[in-house]
Protein backbone atom coordinates (compact mmCIF):
# COMPACT_ATOMS: atom_id res chain seq x y z
CA UNK A 1 0.00 0.00 0.00
CA UNK A 2 2.72 2.69 0.74
CA UNK A 3 4.79 1.52 -1.92
CA UNK A 4 1.70 2.05 -4.00
CA UNK A 5 1.41 5.42 -2.68
CA UNK A 6 5.32 6.81 -2.87
CA UNK A 7 5.41 5.82 -6.59
CA UNK A 8 2.00 7.72 -7.15
CA UNK A 9 3.75 10.84 -5.08
CA UNK A 10 7.28 10.33 -7.50
CA UNK A 11 5.06 10.29 -10.47
CA UNK A 12 3.29 13.61 -9.77
CA UNK A 13 6.18 15.58 -8.44
CA UNK A 14 7.80 14.79 -12.02
CA UNK A 15 4.96 15.86 -13.65
CA UNK A 16 4.84 18.98 -11.43
CA UNK A 17 8.76 19.60 -12.25
CA UNK A 18 7.71 19.41 -15.77
CA UNK A 19 4.91 21.48 -15.70
CA UNK A 20 7.18 24.10 -13.97
CA UNK A 21 10.16 23.26 -16.26
CA UNK A 22 7.69 23.57 -19.73
CA UNK A 23 6.18 26.78 -18.09
CA UNK A 24 9.59 28.28 -17.46
CA UNK A 25 10.14 27.64 -21.24
CA UNK A 26 7.52 29.63 -22.81
CA UNK A 27 7.85 32.25 -20.60
CA UNK A 28 11.23 33.04 -21.32
CA UNK A 29 10.81 33.13 -24.72
CA UNK A 30 8.68 36.62 -25.07
CA UNK A 31 11.10 38.29 -22.62
CA UNK A 32 13.75 37.02 -25.05
CA UNK A 33 11.97 38.60 -28.02
CA UNK A 34 11.40 41.83 -25.99
CA UNK A 35 13.75 44.96 -26.90
CA UNK A 36 13.63 46.37 -23.39
CA UNK A 37 16.55 45.68 -22.65
CA UNK A 38 19.34 47.90 -24.50
CA UNK A 39 22.76 46.30 -25.19
CA UNK A 40 24.22 49.46 -23.21
CA UNK A 41 22.87 51.84 -20.85
CA UNK A 42 21.22 54.91 -22.76
CA UNK A 43 23.34 58.34 -22.57
CA UNK A 44 21.85 60.79 -20.29
CA UNK A 45 24.64 63.19 -21.77
CA UNK A 46 26.74 63.61 -18.46
CA UNK A 47 29.56 61.74 -19.89
CA UNK A 48 32.16 59.86 -17.83
CA UNK A 49 33.94 60.73 -14.70
CA UNK A 50 33.30 62.23 -10.81
CA UNK A 51 30.90 64.40 -11.91
CA UNK A 52 28.04 62.00 -13.50
CA UNK A 53 24.96 61.38 -11.62
CA UNK A 54 25.93 64.52 -9.37
CA UNK A 55 24.10 68.12 -8.69
CA UNK A 56 26.68 71.06 -9.85
CA UNK A 57 25.90 73.97 -8.08
CA UNK A 58 24.24 77.47 -10.11
CA UNK A 59 26.68 79.98 -10.96
CA UNK A 60 29.23 81.44 -9.09
CA UNK A 61 30.60 84.97 -9.98
CA UNK A 62 33.65 84.52 -7.58
CA UNK A 63 34.66 80.91 -8.89
CA UNK A 64 34.29 82.23 -12.51
CA UNK A 65 37.39 85.06 -11.59
CA UNK A 66 39.31 81.60 -10.27
CA UNK A 67 38.41 79.82 -13.72
CA UNK A 68 40.00 82.86 -15.57
CA UNK A 69 43.59 82.43 -14.30
CA UNK A 70 43.28 78.51 -14.82
CA UNK A 71 41.27 78.71 -18.29
CA UNK A 72 44.56 81.17 -19.32
CA UNK A 73 46.95 78.76 -17.62
CA UNK A 74 45.26 75.14 -18.90
CA UNK A 75 43.30 75.69 -21.97
CA UNK A 76 43.45 78.67 -23.70
CA UNK A 77 46.80 77.02 -25.88
CA UNK A 78 44.06 74.94 -27.66
CA UNK A 79 40.36 76.83 -27.03
CA UNK A 80 39.73 80.12 -27.71
CA UNK A 81 36.45 81.68 -25.63
CA UNK A 82 34.63 82.88 -29.26
CA UNK A 83 33.26 80.01 -31.56
CA UNK A 84 36.52 79.70 -33.38
CA UNK A 85 38.51 76.57 -33.48
CA UNK A 86 42.18 76.28 -32.48
CA UNK A 87 43.38 72.89 -31.70
CA UNK A 88 40.23 72.25 -30.14
CA UNK A 89 36.51 73.69 -30.66
CA UNK A 90 35.53 77.60 -29.46
CA UNK A 91 34.11 77.43 -26.36
CA UNK A 92 31.35 80.15 -27.21
CA UNK A 93 28.02 78.31 -26.26
CA UNK A 94 29.38 75.14 -24.78
CA UNK A 95 27.73 75.52 -21.44
CA UNK A 96 24.15 76.01 -23.75
CA UNK A 97 25.16 72.64 -25.79
CA UNK A 98 26.36 70.47 -22.72
CA UNK A 99 25.33 69.65 -19.45
CA UNK A 100 27.87 70.72 -16.43
CA UNK A 101 28.79 67.25 -15.83
CA UNK A 102 29.50 66.87 -19.38
CA UNK A 103 31.76 70.04 -19.29
CA UNK A 104 33.46 68.98 -15.79
CA UNK A 105 33.93 65.32 -16.42
CA UNK A 106 35.90 66.53 -19.86
CA UNK A 107 37.94 68.84 -18.42
CA UNK A 108 38.97 66.18 -15.58
CA UNK A 109 38.79 63.07 -17.69
CA UNK A 110 39.27 63.85 -21.52
CA UNK A 111 41.10 60.53 -22.64
CA UNK A 112 38.30 58.46 -21.05
CA UNK A 113 35.93 60.48 -22.47
CA UNK A 114 37.09 60.32 -26.19
CA UNK A 115 37.10 56.88 -26.09
CA UNK A 116 33.80 56.04 -24.31
CA UNK A 117 31.22 59.04 -24.18
CA UNK A 118 29.66 59.29 -27.86
CA UNK A 119 29.43 63.27 -27.89
CA UNK A 120 33.42 63.62 -27.02
CA UNK A 121 34.07 60.63 -29.40
CA UNK A 122 32.43 62.78 -32.17
CA UNK A 123 34.65 65.58 -30.93
CA UNK A 124 37.54 63.50 -31.37
CA UNK A 125 37.21 62.39 -34.73
CA UNK A 126 35.94 66.11 -36.19
CA UNK A 127 39.21 67.87 -34.26
CA UNK A 128 41.74 64.73 -34.89
CA UNK A 129 44.06 65.91 -31.88
CA UNK A 130 43.75 64.37 -28.22
CA UNK A 131 42.42 66.91 -25.49
CA UNK A 132 45.66 66.27 -23.08
CA UNK A 133 44.39 65.52 -19.74
CA UNK A 134 45.97 68.99 -17.73
CA UNK A 135 45.18 67.37 -13.89
CA UNK A 136 42.80 70.20 -13.20
CA UNK A 137 41.45 69.23 -9.48
CA UNK A 138 37.60 68.80 -8.96
CA UNK A 139 37.19 72.43 -7.39
CA UNK A 140 39.19 73.96 -9.82
CA UNK A 141 37.00 72.15 -13.08
CA UNK A 142 34.46 74.02 -10.90
CA UNK A 143 35.99 77.43 -11.18
CA UNK A 144 36.53 76.85 -14.67
CA UNK A 145 32.82 75.95 -15.78
CA UNK A 146 32.03 79.38 -14.03
CA UNK A 147 34.07 80.77 -16.04
CA UNK A 148 32.51 79.28 -19.32
CA UNK A 149 29.34 80.30 -18.15
CA UNK A 150 30.38 83.11 -17.65
CA UNK A 151 31.43 83.72 -21.19
CA UNK A 152 28.17 82.72 -21.92
CA UNK A 153 26.44 85.18 -20.19
CA UNK A 154 25.67 84.14 -16.53
CA UNK A 155 25.08 86.82 -14.26
C1 LIG B 1 46.13 70.05 -26.29
C2 LIG B 1 44.99 70.87 -26.57
C3 LIG B 1 43.90 71.00 -25.55
C4 LIG B 1 44.00 71.48 -24.27
C5 LIG B 1 45.24 71.95 -23.52
C6 LIG B 1 42.65 71.52 -23.74
N1 LIG B 1 41.77 71.05 -24.68
FE1 LIG B 1 39.74 70.92 -24.50
N2 LIG B 1 39.63 70.02 -26.29
C7 LIG B 1 40.67 69.82 -27.16
C8 LIG B 1 40.20 69.08 -28.31
C9 LIG B 1 41.06 68.69 -29.51
C10 LIG B 1 38.83 68.84 -28.09
C11 LIG B 1 37.86 68.02 -28.95
C12 LIG B 1 37.88 66.59 -28.42
C13 LIG B 1 39.17 65.88 -28.74
O1 LIG B 1 39.55 65.85 -29.91
O2 LIG B 1 39.83 65.38 -27.79
C14 LIG B 1 38.50 69.47 -26.82
C15 LIG B 1 37.21 69.50 -26.28
C16 LIG B 1 36.86 70.27 -25.20
C17 LIG B 1 35.50 70.52 -24.77
C18 LIG B 1 34.23 70.08 -25.47
C19 LIG B 1 33.84 71.21 -26.43
C20 LIG B 1 32.50 71.02 -27.08
O3 LIG B 1 32.24 71.65 -28.10
O4 LIG B 1 31.69 70.24 -26.55
C21 LIG B 1 35.57 71.29 -23.64
C22 LIG B 1 34.42 71.83 -22.81
C23 LIG B 1 36.97 71.52 -23.38
N3 LIG B 1 37.72 70.88 -24.34
C24 LIG B 1 37.44 72.27 -22.34
C25 LIG B 1 38.79 72.41 -22.04
C26 LIG B 1 39.27 73.09 -20.87
C27 LIG B 1 38.39 73.80 -19.85
C28 LIG B 1 40.64 72.98 -20.87
C29 LIG B 1 41.61 73.45 -19.82
C30 LIG B 1 41.50 72.83 -18.53
C31 LIG B 1 41.01 72.25 -22.09
N4 LIG B 1 39.86 71.92 -22.76
C32 LIG B 1 42.31 71.98 -22.48
C33 LIG B 1 41.97 70.23 -26.98
C34 LIG B 1 42.49 70.73 -25.79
Amino acid sequence: MTKIYRKAVSVTAVLALAFVFSNCGSSDKPAEQSPTTPATPADNGEGIGNFAGKEVAPFDAALAEKGKTLFEAKCSACHKLTGDKIVGPGLKGVTERRKPQWILNMITNPVEMTQKDPTAQALLAEHLTQMTNQNVAEDEALSILNYLRQNDGAK
